[in-house]
């Protein structure tokens, strides 16, 4: 498959992660209602003394998950052990990850949905009723060893919350969903991250940045580095709007946020399935991308921006992509929902 630049930018890039992840509730921008939700429900537990409720973060990659999970952490002032679902592939792994944590300690289990089913039984008693059976020796002298387990908190993080299994999902005390980010908190997040960089930048240089950042900060991170190279060369060092335009135009950044794989998939809808409706197996096959990717990674996006609609027939193109294509309305397409 053709490497893209677009994608490439929603790459975890540990150390700027790093470098740029909020600590704390108050450098933490947008995402109102979840963030009111977890602050609220840390100080509570943390008011009582009580260890917090196991939390599901579920999002498309770049919009803070990690990040968030190391928030809750810092909040109730406990240590963070993480990990992630494909790395615990024996039931053995997750006891000595479990037995090692202190009373309110998080456990921080990214892609929580790749874990495999048989060390996932393992977690239900855990989460649960805090014990762990493990089964020592094997042969005849093989028997079953209850380990009782300290009070933590586990902390899963899933792109594909849809995968992860009933028994697993209802044993989260708190589930929470976050949203692509709009304009506005997107160019605070590109003005803070310009802060702690050094990077001069003015408000609408990172509203440009900000709207061409498919609702991710991850991404505006990255472009707002990339815009920071041009200005170095081309323009004083200096962000402003037309110097980002400039930059982000050079780089083939669509001027609606839109990646590779976005546009990959309104082009085949329009030119192989004449604007839909199209089955999302149909269009898995024709894009190359799995259906289950495609509906938890790149349809929300669409449909939030209006691009694209799911209806009882399928995926159909809006009128609103269609006059961005310059094409006139469609007539023959009948309303579908
Ligand atoms: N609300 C926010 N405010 C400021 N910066 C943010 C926010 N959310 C995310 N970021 C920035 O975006 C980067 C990516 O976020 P994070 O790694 O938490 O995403 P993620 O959801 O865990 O992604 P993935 O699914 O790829 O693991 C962080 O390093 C941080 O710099
Ligand atoms: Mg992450």
């Amino acid at each position: 498959m053709k490497e893209s630049t677009s994608q490439n930018l929603n790459e975890p890039d540990t150390e700027l992660d790093a470098s740029l992840r909020p600590v704390s509730f108050d450098d933490f921008i947008g995402q109102g209602k979840s963030k009111e939700q977890l602050q609220l429900f840390t100080k509570a537990a943390k008011d009582r003394g009580d260890v917090l409720e196991h939390v599901l973060l579920s999002s498309p990659p770049g919009l803070g998950k990690t990040t968030l999970a190391y928030i809750l952490a810092n909040a109730m002032g406990v240590n963070v052990k993480a990990t992630s679902g494909p790395i615990v592939d024996k039931p053995a792994d997750l006891a000595g990850l479990l037995t090692n944590l202190e009373r309110g300690d998080i456990l921080f289990i990214d892609e929580i949905h790749r874990m495999q089913r048989t060390v996932e039984e393992y977690l239900y008693s855990a989460m649960e009723d805090y014990v762990i059976d493990i089964m020592i020796d094997q042969g005849p002298s093989a028997r079953s060893v209850r380990l009782d387990l300290p009070h933590f908190t586990l902390i899963g993080a899933t792109t594909r919350s849809g995968l992860l299994s009933a028994p697993l999902r209802s044993r989260f005390g708190l589930t929470n969903r976050l949203d692509y980010y709009d304009a506005e908190s997107l160019k605070h997040i590109v003005k803070r991250s310009a802060g702690i960089l050094d990077i001069d930048i003015d408000d609408d240089g990172a509203l440009e940045i900000a709207g061409r950042s498919r609702g991710t900060p991850r991404i505006a991170n990255n472009l707002l580095r990339r815009v920071r190279d041009y200005a170095q060369v081309k323009a004083d060092n200096r962000i402003l709007k037309d110097v980002a335009d400039r930059a982000l135009t050079m780089l083939d950044i669509d001027q609606y946020g839109l990646d590779e794989m976005d546009k990959r998939i309104l082009d085949t809808i329009m030119q192989k399935f004449s604007g839909g409706p199209v089955g999302l197996n149909s269009l898995s096959v024709s894009v190359g991308e799995e259906a289950d990717t495609l509906e938890s990674v790149y349809e929300p996006y669409l449909i939030q921006e209006g691009y694209l609609k799911r209806t009882a027939k399928g995926r159909v193109i809006t009128e609103l992509y269609r006059t961005r294509l310059g094409l006139p309305p469609s007539s023959a397409q009948p309303e579908l929902l």
